[in-house]
């Protein structure tokens, strides 16, 4: 079994999406290991997202990421990572991610696409030691 960190973004708990989205992840048949709701400092936003420093987006991204409660999940289950991705489906929620999805069926923008998922292995355990550092 595997672990992956999930968040639902600012812009999924404002449009009140935070059930839906858990909803999905335990009908697929993963476990929440752990969750909460929690307003995030700039800098644990930018080292959450350290892989995009300096990229065009980074600064709104992180302002985005910090502007209002989200909620961190740790998601359990066989494949739980790239299950979860599949959920979520890609970044762009027009062009890449398809009906059926999180993100294709909720998302319009880039930056609004409600969900994060780790991406691998290594990016898992790395998240969850930000958000979950007693787990
Ligand atoms: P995460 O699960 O949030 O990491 O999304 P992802 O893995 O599908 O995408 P990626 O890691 O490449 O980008 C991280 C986040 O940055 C995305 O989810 C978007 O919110 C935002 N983002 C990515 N590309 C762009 C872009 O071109 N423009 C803007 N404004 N935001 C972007
Ligand atoms: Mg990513």
């Amino acid at each position: 079994s595997e672990r992956t960190l999930v968040l639902v973004k600012p812009d999924g708990v404002s449009r009140g999406l935070v059930g839906e989205v858990i909803s999905r992840i335990e009908r697929k048949g993963l476990r929440l290991a752990a969750l909460e709701l929690r307003t995030v400092d700039e800098a644990t936003a930018k080292q959450h997202y350290a892989e995009h420093d300096g990229k065009s987006f980074f600064n709104d991204l992180v302002e985005f990421i910090t502007g209002g409660p989200l909620v961190a999940i740790v998601v359990e289950g066989t494949r739980a990572i790239s299950a979860f991705r599949q959920l979520a489906g890609g970044t762009d929620p027009v062009e890449k991610a398809t009906p059926g999805t999180i993100r294709g069926d909720f998302g319009l923008e880039v930056q609004f696409n409600l969900v994060h998922g780790s991406d691998s292995v290594e990016s898992a355990e790395r998240e969850i030691k930000i958000w979950f550092p007693a787990l």
